[in-house]
């Protein structure tokens, strides 16, 4: 593949067909990957998290993670990205096509991206957020994140919004591109702002459209750790575990405020 497929965005990001990501993940997502994915073998019982970044893509892997603990007992002690892994960045112990059923992912990629496949097969969940709320999550991420290029100011990461200068690149395309294809596919559509404000209301809908059969009591439990003062304190969840050379914890967390404006 050639090189010219890939972008150089400022010091620290690449784009691959318009997909924004950070320069360190180059040998994950490749030009031949990103092709290869394309064709991607679904399976029925996949359930793939699909959000813009900062939307509140760790929160609802969390939740789901939890949702299907009860089929990996085993696993009980994995953290909710190796129970969730991005299906764009797959890491060579993931193993996708072999993986034990049901698969879990999360991605960041825009449907045109997305595997063909996935179309009428599969469960997805697509969870958006206040852009003026991405926005600030996403400025104090560059200050955390040592991997990103530090945006200087508000203004600064507005025009990096505005021109796809970021993760996931452009947030018009991302959300406008899942919104108008949405009856392709077996798709939820979520808020983060409803999360915010009825976190079971949420949950229960996540369970009633996977069709997953969970007692009250699981229910709650879940809601309880996935609060964000809970959910901040789970070694599992919080990525505190990102490593020294990807997150500065001296600089921020990855469950920053947690709040809607
Ligand atoms: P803030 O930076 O505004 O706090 P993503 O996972 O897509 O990168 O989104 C990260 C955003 O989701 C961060 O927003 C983070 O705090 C928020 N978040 C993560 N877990 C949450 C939870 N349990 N409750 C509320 N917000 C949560």
């Amino acid at each position: 593949m050639a090189e010219q497929e890939i972008q150089k965005i400022g010091d620290k990001l690449l784009s691959i067909r318009g997909f924004v990501f950070p320069e360190s993940s180059k040998e994950s997502l490749t030009p031949q990957y990103m092709d290869s994915l394309q064709t991607f073998q679904i399976r029925d019982d996949d359930v793939y998290v699909v959000t813009f970044p900062k939307s509140g893509t760790v929160w609802t892997q969390r939740i789901l993670t939890l949702l299907y603990e009860d089929e990996f007992p085993e696993a009980v002690d994995q953290t909710s990205i190796d129970l969730m892994p991005w299906l764009e960045f797959p890491q060579p112990e993931h193993d996708y096509p072999n993986r034990r059923c049901p698969r879990l992912f999360c991605s960041h990629l825009p449907e045109r991206l997305m595997p063909r496949g996935l179309q009428g097969k599969a469960k997805i969940i697509y969870v958006r957020r206040n852009p003026k709320d991405i926005m600030v999550s996403y400025f104090h991420f560059t200050h955390y994140l040592k991997i990103l290029e530090r945006s200087e100011s508000y203004n600064a990461v507005m025009d990096e919004f505005l021109n796809g200068r970021m993760i996931g690149g452009c947030w018009f395309d991302h959300i406008k591109g899942w919104y108008i294809n949405k009856d392709k596919y077996n798709i939820l559509f979520l808020s983060y702002e409803e999360m915010i404000r009825d976190l079971k209301g949420a949950v229960l809908k996540i369970c009633k459209f996977l069709g997953k059969n969970v007692s009250d009591d699981v229910i709650d439990s879940v809601v309880k750790k996935t609060c964000f003062t809970n959910m901040k304190k789970d070694p599992k969840a919080n990525y505190a575990f990102l490593p020294d050379d990807v997150a500065d914890s001296g600089k921020g967390a990855f469950l920053r405020k947690g709040m809607k404006t």
